[in-house]
Formats: structure tokens, sequence, C-alpha cells
């Protein structure tokens, strides 16, 4: 019997073509938000929600993508926001341009599998080329060059005119989170800087506040405001009396019954607060509610309380303030206890008006000094963009900050690269040549579309770049005064990119040109699509 193969089948040529359809497109759209002077993209999903962004990433996970080509270039993106924070849109595009260029030596009878080697000896040679020869040690260069990588990666998105501001705010809200772990490394945790978005003010009303910041406030205003040298409870049950669960219901006859009920049920809640108050908080944070007996109790002893606080936050201010999350107070005796050794500490807890809301303030937590930045802004829409700016500059002074190396940007690297493996290129003699002159070329692709979306000759200006780097490249003595040479997108002119301040983690540049190689080839290894028919629903 015949081996038959049921649904669709697409092989060879047909195929590939069609995967580097999908993949183009895919790239044409995040394309034009590339660079400083991108332009940003209006997303509505079924729901009706807007989303107005310029980050890559974001916008290829809105897109319903069911192409299967495509779908592993948004999960590339996805990929490199997960491991670097930036960078997601320029992955994009090389990788597609990489794919294409591919596709083209592919109908010129040069085997896939030839590219695929080919492909990998160019990223090789590449990240070899950057970490050996591009990369510059933070060191050298001074602290404001910490700044200006942060200002860099804001420079494309809606807050690049308030850039130097926030660009400020990030390396000083990274520094301030550091810390060692018990291999000795400094790590600079992203997750300890938390941003709180509150409609209302301008962007540039935002602020960072050494502290966390709870969007929620005292269970009642007759509690204090503030409350200095501050001691922590984290419980994560309620303080009042607990209603009865759904369908339970209690039959009572006698009236006094009914009260010495009532009395128990008061009893264990001032059980509960008298130990809290015993353990010598002044702070009480929970997840659950606090009634009206336990708000009287704090009220008389000048305690704050904060209800309602979702767990995921204790969390991290138990974490931060040295304290635990308490779910049950019974000890192993089986007896109710709760130390003071269980709280956290905290220099303040204050109560401040921002905007029209109220939010508590955590300042001068004991274990890591967490950092919050209060972002203002006149709408949802650019406050969640805001947002999303600033985790791509908080992400890209960690890289800076833990792998200490950065490289010039505005298309210098690419341009060096292309100059470099096309001598590479030349000086193999192997059929791999063909593809590592492609992949040289296709590079170029970054260059050219930050060159485009400024409005200005691509053409020309890529030219220019790459004469200046083949004489950094093939001159001892020029060395020094071209290789840092990248494009000026306000003038169309090339310029020395490092002493402009325009600069990049290397360790994003390396990731992007690995990640993207990668996902060419994964793409160009397929040669036969198998699709079977869906099922109908029965
Ligand atoms: N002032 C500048 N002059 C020249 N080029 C710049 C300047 N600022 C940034 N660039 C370049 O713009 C590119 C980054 O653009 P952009 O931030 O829009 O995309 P991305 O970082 O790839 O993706 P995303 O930020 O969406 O994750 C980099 O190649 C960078 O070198
Ligand atoms: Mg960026």
């Amino acid at each position: 019997m015949a081996l038959s193969i049921t649904g669709t089948r697409i092989t060879g040529a047909d195929i590939r073509a069609q995967n580097v359809q999908a993949v183009l497109a895919v790239s044409n759209i995040v394309k034009t938000s590339l660079g400083p002077v991108g332009l940003d993209k209006l997303l509505v999903d079924e729901l009706g929600d807007v989303t107005i962004t310029n980050d890559g990433a974001t916008i290829l996970k809105k897109l319903e993508v069911e192409h299967p080509a495509a779908k592993i270039l948004v999960e590339l993106s996805a990929l490199q926001d997960a491991e670097v924070g930036d960078g997601t849109t320029s992955v994009v595009i090389m990788a597609a341009e990489l794919l294409k260029r591919a596709n083209e030596l592919v109908k010129q009878h040069v085997h896939p599998t030839s590219i695929i080697s080919g492909y990998q000896r160019a990223k090789k040679e590449a990240c070899r080329f950057i970490a050996k020869e591009m990369a510059l040690k933070v060191s050298d260069l001074g602290p404001e060059c910490l700044v200006n990588c942060a200002l860099t990666s804001m420079s494309s998105k809606l807050i690049g005119k308030d850039g130097n501001y926030f660009a400020q705010m990030c390396v000083d809200a990274m520094l301030a989170v550091a810390t060692v772990n018990p291999s000795g490394q400094t790590k600079h945790p992203v997750k300890a800087v938390n941003i709180l978005k509150i409609v209302g003010g301008a962007a540039s009303d935002s602020e960072l506040i050494s502290g966390f910041a709870l969007e929620e406030s005292r269970a009642s205003t007759q509690m204090p405001k503030v409350v200095m040298d501050a001691k922590i409870a984290l419980l994560d049950f309620c303080l009042r009396k607990k209603p009865l669960k759904f369908g339970i219901q209690m039959v009572i006859t006698d009236p006094a019954e009914l009260e010495a009920m009532r009395r128990t049920e008061i009893e264990a809640v001032e059980r509960k607060c008298q130990l809290v108050i015993d353990s010598g908080a002044n702070v009480v944070l929970t997840t659950g509610g606090i009634g009206e007996i336990a708000i009287q109790y704090m009220v008389e002893r000048g305690i704050i309380g904060l209800r309602r606080i979702p767990k995921r936050k204790l969390r991290v201010i138990a974490k931060l303030t040295g304290g635990v999350l308490i779910t049950n107070l019974s000890n192993m005796e089986g007896q109710d206890d709760l130390t003071s050794a269980q709280l956290g500490s905290a220099q303040k807890v204050e109560e401040r008006r921002v905007g029209d809301r109220e939010v508590t303030f955590i300042m001068g937590c004991s274990s890591t000094s967490a950092q919050t930045i209060l972002l203002r802004g006149p709408n949802y829409y650019m406050l969640d963009e805001i947002d999303r700016s600033i985790h791509d500059s908080l992400c890209v002074v960690k890289r800076v900050l833990e792998s200490k190396r950065v490289v010039p940007g505005g298309g210098a690297v690419e341009a060096a690269l292309s100059v470099y493996l096309e001598h590479v290129a030349e000086s193999m003699a192997s059929r791999e040549q063909l593809a590592i002159a492609e992949f040289a070329q296709a590079l170029l692709i970054i260059p050219k579309t930050l060159a485009l979306n400024g409005a200005h000759d691509a053409t020309d200006l890529v030219a220019q770049l790459r004469g200046f780097h083949n004489a950094a490249q093939s001159d001892e003595k020029r060395k020094k005064k071209y290789m840092y040479t990248g494009l000026n997108l306000e003038n169309g002119r090339a310029r020395d990119n490092l002493a402009a301040g325009v600069l990049e983690p290397a360790m994003s540049k390396i990731k992007a040109i690995k990640f993207a190689t990668e996902a060419a080839v994964t793409i160009l290894r397929i040669d036969d699509s198998i699709k079977k028919p869906r099922q109908a629903k029965k």
C-alpha cells in the first residue's frame, strides 16, 4: 500500500518562498518603528483595548500572527525581550533580512546546508569581532556612559524628549538596588524597581522614590499618616469576624446562644489583634480585610493598617524588609504566637497624596533598598508606553552594569561587521564564502532602515559609513578615528557615535545577532510543510 499523506503539502522552493514572504511581512510591520526617529503603532484588540507602542516585542505580541514561520519571529522578539530587554525590533529585522538573502542564494543553487554553515561561521566571527574589537569597557569611559546607554534606548520612545531626566532616574534606580549574591557577584535586579502608574500630570512630573510604594491606603483615616521606625507585620489572613462560607447555615433559636456566638467571634479577632500588638508591630499589612474591631484596636494604639494588598506585593515587601509573610498565627506547639523576629522593618511608613490618589510609601527598607518610579502621564496609553520604555532602559542599565561592556550605536557595529565579514569571506576558499558575504550585506539593513526612517538617503549614507569602517580596518593609523563611526540621524551624516554618546550594551548586540541567526537558520532548514485539515467540531 502506498504511504498516503493527508492534508496540504508544500515542498522545496514553494515553502521557502512562502516562509520568506510571511517573515518579511512581519519585519515590514516593525521596520518603521526602528531608531530614534521611528514612529509608533496603534493596535486595537478584539475587546477594543488600545495600545500605542514603539516596542518591537509588544507590537508583535499584540498581532495575532498565524503563519508558523512568522510565529518564529514573534517568539524571537519575545526571547530578546526576556534575555536582554532591548533590541527587539532590530532582531526581527535582521532575521528577516538574513532569511531573504538566504533564499536568494538557494535560488542560485547553493545548498541550504552550505548557507547554514556559512551563517553559523559568520555569526561566530561577528560575535568575536564585537567582543574583541568593538566593545569598550565601562570603566574606561566614565560614569556618564551609563546615562548615555539609557538615553540611547529611550531616544526612540515617547519619553525621548524628556530623555535626560528619565535616563538619570533609571541609572539612579538601578544603582540603588545593587545586591551581592551568595557567590559574590553584584546583581542589579530589575524587579526591585517598582513602577507605579498614576494618571494625571505631565510625564516630567514622574519621580524616583527610595522605597516601596503601595497603591492601597489606610483602613481608617483616624490612623496616623506617618510611622517612624516601622515594625511591619505581614499577614495573610483577615482581621475581622469571619463571614460564614457559602451554603452554610446555622439555625439558632436561643437568643443567649446567639449572643455567646457573637462574643466568641469578637474575642477571636481581639485575640489576634492583641498578638499583633504584643509583637511590637506598628504597621499591619494584610491580604485580607480589617474589620471594625481591629480598626478600633489599631487606632487606639497609633498603628497603620492596610488591607487587601495583593499577596505578590506582600512577598516583595517581606523580602525587602526582612520580614516573614505570616499565613497562620499558631506556632509549632499549636499555640497562637507572633514574635518580633517575624516582623519586617523600615525607617518610615508614610501615606502621601499623589495626584488624586493616596499612596503608601515604605521607605528605608532594611534588607534591599527598593526603589519606586512613580510615573505620571495624561492617560493610560501613554503611561503604559512609558512603563515599557522605562523597563527597556532599566534592562539596558542592568546589562551595562553587570557585563560592563558597551558598543557604539547608530549602525556603527553593523557597518564595521559588514566590512569585516566581507574580508573574512574573501579569505575563504570554501563554499560558505557566498553565505558569509550575504550575512555581511544583511547586517546593513539596520543602518539602512535607521537612515530611511530618518528621511535620509540610505544608499548614500550606508556607503559613507562603510567607507569609514573600511579605512579604520585597513589602516592602523586611522583606526581610532573612524572605527566608532555611526549615523547622525538629525542631519543625515556620519559621526563618531562614541564621542556623541550613542552607546548600547555589547551584550544586546551579540545576543541579537545570535538569536537572529538561529531564527533564520530554523526557518531555512524547513523544506517541507504538511498541514492537516482542521477537523470539524462535532
Ligand atoms: N541618537 C541616536 N543616533 C543614532 N542611532 C540611534 C540613536 N539612538 C538610538 N539609535 C539606534 O536605534 C536603534 C534602536 O532603535 P529602537 O530602540 O527603536 O529599536 P530596538 O532597540 O531594536 O527595539 P525595542 O526598543 O523596540 O525593543 C539602535 O540600532 C540604535 O543604535
Ligand atoms: Mg530600543
